[in-house]
């Protein structure tokens, strides 16, 4: 899959702008705060993701303009062109088009253009609490099988009800709320062991490309684990009967995938609480590394999305990071040039919003 070009009107600091992006590697350079991390900003919001900062639709149309819009031509590996349009407006429903064809939702831009995306905010993955890891699971599992995306909504909608009733009930249930409360543990069973069990084989396989992708950028042989704790042991029918008491009295469901951790470590040791800034860094690149690897052997073939990877790392990690990523369309940025050896085939200079050149 490869990106040629992209068209921006009035998106983040950017009034206009028309970049060409070509195969391999285009470095992004340019100081901070001149509009690097949003020209990819807008890239990955044309795959389905919205912004992988996190931020809101709003925030993405420049200030003082009424609507932003995308634009991108997108080259599929069989050759197809496919131009994507995306109208952002302040007020109203986006307008998303597919070859001068109306989408009805964001989420069917996933089948036009794909992406792994690696950004900053990625060390939380490894220093962060066990639901960005439950996440990272889940959203590798739909990337591998969108046929996933389904069991993780119905888990939200069975957690959310059964919640709702476990607060009503004040700590005390009655036979109707007893009733109830064995519909939604009967359906929360059948969700939550199917999850486990995806999530599980699905971490068999990006075990052992963490631990390479590691590797790789460490440069020596680290011993990188991961290990799924469940909050259950056999059977979650019957550790949700036993953990019927105490969910009553507290109002929540404690067992279930949604209280379930991802533990991961190097030589031994927890990456959360132990690791250095450096290996913190690179193994949160490596789970994105582990990932995009899985999904490519499932057929697709996504544009790298890199901002701002070398902060953290040695130069023999850069490099390295450069040398570990796989020979698809990568588009890079960097504050602080690109390590010592990088060759780029494309270099785009960001200056106050503006495309100052292209080599
Ligand atoms: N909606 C908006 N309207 C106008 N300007 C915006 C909007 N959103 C963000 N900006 C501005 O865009 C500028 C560039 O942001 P961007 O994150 O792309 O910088 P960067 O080049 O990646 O910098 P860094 O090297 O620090 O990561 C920021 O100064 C920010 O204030
Ligand atoms: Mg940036």
């Amino acid at each position: 899959m490869l990106i040629t070009s992209l068209q921006l009107r009035d998106f983040r600091n950017y009034e206009a702008a028309d970049v060409e992006f070509g195969r391999g590697l285009t470095a992004i350079l340019g100081e901070n705060g001149q509009g690097k991390s949003n020209l990819i900003e807008a890239i990955g919001w044309l795959s389905g993701i919205g912004s992988f900062r996190g931020a809101p639709d709003d925030a993405l149309t420049r200030v003082g303009a009424d609507a932003a819009v995308i634009r991108a031509t997108v080259e599929s590996d069989d050759g197809r062109e496919q131009l994507i349009e995306a109208e952002l407006p302040r007020v109203g429903r986006n307008r998303l088009q597919v070859n001068r064809q109306r989408l009805q939702r964001n989420s069917d831009l996933r089948e036009v253009l794909r992406v792994t995306v690696f950004s900053p905010d990625d060390l939380s993955l490894v220093k962060g609490g066990p639901a960005l890891r439950r996440r990272w699971i889940d959203d590798a599992l739909v990337g591998r099988h969108p046929r996933h995306d389904p069991l993780r909504t119905d888990l939200e909608r069975v957690l959310r009800q059964r919640n709702a009733l476990l607060r009503s009930a004040g700590g005390r249930l009655d036979a109707d709320a007893e009733f109830t409360l064995d519909v939604w543990d009967s359906k929360l069973a059948v969700i939550g062991g199917s999850l486990r069990q995806s999530r599980l084989e699905l971490l068999d396989e990006i075990g052992p490309r963490l631990a390479g992708a590691y590797d790789s950028v460490a440069r020596r042989a680290a011993d990188v684990g991961v290990n799924y704790v469940s909050s259950w042991s056999d059977d979650l029918a019957s550790a949700l009967v036993e953990s019927r008491k105490i969910d009553v009295r507290r109002g929540v469901s404690t067992v279930g995938p949604h209280r379930d951790e991802i533990e991961l470590s190097i030589g031994g040791i927890p990456a959360r609480t132990h690791a250095s800034q450096g290996e913190q860094r690179s193994l949160a690149l490596a789970l994105r590394l582990a990932v995009d690897s899985v999904v490519r052997d499932g057929g697709s073939n996504p544009v790298l999305l890199l901002d701002d990877v070398f902060s953290e790392l040695d130069p023999g990690r850069a490099e390295a990071l450069l040398g570990a990523l796989p020979d698809a369309q990568r588009l890079l940025t960097s504050a602080s040039g690109l390590p010592d050896g990088a060759v780029p085939d494309q270099v785009v200079r960001v200056a106050g919003g503006t495309i100052l050149s292209e080599t």
